[in-house]
């Protein structure tokens, strides 16, 4: 959706240089560019948004810690600084959960996993 938006952007900017000014095209389009940059980047920052608040709505920080998220649980195992943790890795557990982890696969959509799955793995380093 946003990159469309984008291209449309660029379209409009398109139509204004033909409508006269010329020279506006040439600067126009570096700017397109630009905001195809930021909305990519902003698809990211909304996934990540949106993980955090799954994290905390499924009431992660109960029982995990991760200093991101100002979680503090202590019945399963840390998340800072664990760079064992990747996504898939993450998808996996939650999905399935293990021993004392519950399994989340039942109530929390692929999406929803995917997302707290992207924003622990980026919360983890810090
Ligand atoms: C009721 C407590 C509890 C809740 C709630 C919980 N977990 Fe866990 N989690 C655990 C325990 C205990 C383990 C360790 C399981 C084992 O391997 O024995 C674990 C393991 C994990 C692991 C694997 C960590 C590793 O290093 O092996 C991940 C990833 C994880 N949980 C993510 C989550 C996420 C994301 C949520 C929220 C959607 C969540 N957990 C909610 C208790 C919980």
């Amino acid at each position: 959706m946003a990159q469309v938006g984008g291209f449309a952007g660029a379209a409009r900017a398109g139509l204004a240089a033909l409508a006269g000014v010329l020279a506006l095209a040439a600067t126009s389009q570096p700017s397109a560019a630009q905001e195809g940059a930021a909305s990519a980047a902003g698809g990211d920052a909304a996934k990540l948004q949106k993980g955090r608040e799954l994290f905390d709505n499924y009431a992660c920080g109960s029982c995990h810690s991760l200093g991101d998220a100002g979680a503090t649980g202590h019945v399963g195992p840390s998340f800072d600084g664990d760079s064992n943790l990747t996504e898939p890795f993450v998808v996996s557990r939650v999905t399935s959960g293990q021993n004392a982890m519950p399994a989340f696969g039942g109530q929390m959509s692929p999406d929803e996993i995917a997302a707290v799955a992207a924003y622990v793995v980026h919360a983890r380093g810090k």
